[in-house]
């Protein structure tokens, strides 16, 4: 394949969207863009600032002054690699309180158009098929029940050292899918033309394997 293509990969935090289009995107040698982590990165740097994201016009200074970039692997806020301080529990409530504010919707979106032009790509998210890359070539709703993927972040969370309960890790996991999915904003859900795919009792392998099938049209 010498023409650039996107690969768009939504679904409910859980399902393993990361982990999939970071082994997609090595198999294919195409570049990988976490979007969450973008939405991430601006939750940390408002907790950092103290800023209240009812405050909007607070927000869209902290905006206009904030700068995110992916480079090597590594996402950068503001020239500073963030990559572990994003990734904590609070982290994940502060990203997906502040994706229900517009302005920061509106920054994020532009800059990931941006990224999914000059180059293929593949991008994970909640709104990339049904907004940010419409016409991507290639659409994927990746899915699993709620217990499975609090299951495997649970998993994820005691190997790092983090101490929370599988109750608390389920609970989390409701919270954000209906935070996401009930946002006015560009919700989560399945683009029509998305492929859908439920990884529950799916090795990893065999859903890197079902979307390479998709991409390579087999
Ligand atoms: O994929 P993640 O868990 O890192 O995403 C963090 C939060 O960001 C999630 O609760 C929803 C939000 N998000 C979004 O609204 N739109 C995206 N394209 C990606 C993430």
């Amino acid at each position: 394949m010498n023409e650039i293509y996107r690969i768009a990969i939504d679904g409910p935090s859980g399902a393993g969207k990361s982990t999939i289009a970071k082994s997609v995107a090595r198999a294919l040698d195409i570049d990988y863009i976490d979007t969450g982590a973008m939405y991430r990165a601006i939750g940390y740097k408002m907790k950092k600032e103290g800023i209240d994201p009812e405050d909007l016009s607070a927000v869209q200074t902290m905006l206009d002054a904030t700068r995110i970039d992916f480079r090597g692997g590594d996402i950068y806020l503001d020239e500073q690699v963030v990559n572990d301080l994003i990734r904590t529990p609070e982290m994940s409530m502060m990203a997906s309180v502040c994706s229900q504010i517009p302005a920061v919707r509106q920054k994020l979106v532009e800059i990931q158009r941006g990224m999914g032009m000059r180059k293929s790509v593949i991008m994970d998210g909640r709104d990339i098929g049904t907004n940010v890359l419409k016409d991507a070539e290639y659409k994927i709703y990746l899915t699993a029940s709620a217990e499975e993927r609090a299951r495997r972040r649970f998993l994820e969370l005691q190997e790092k050292g983090e101490d929370q309960s599988f109750e608390d890790v389920l609970e989390d996991i409701r919270q954000r899918d209906h935070n996401d999915m009930t946002r006015q904003l560009n919700p989560l859900r399945k683009a029509e033309d998305a492929v859908e795919l439920d990884t529950t009792g799916m090795e990893i392998d065999q859903v890197v394997e079902a979307v390479l099938k998709i991409v390579r049209g087999e």
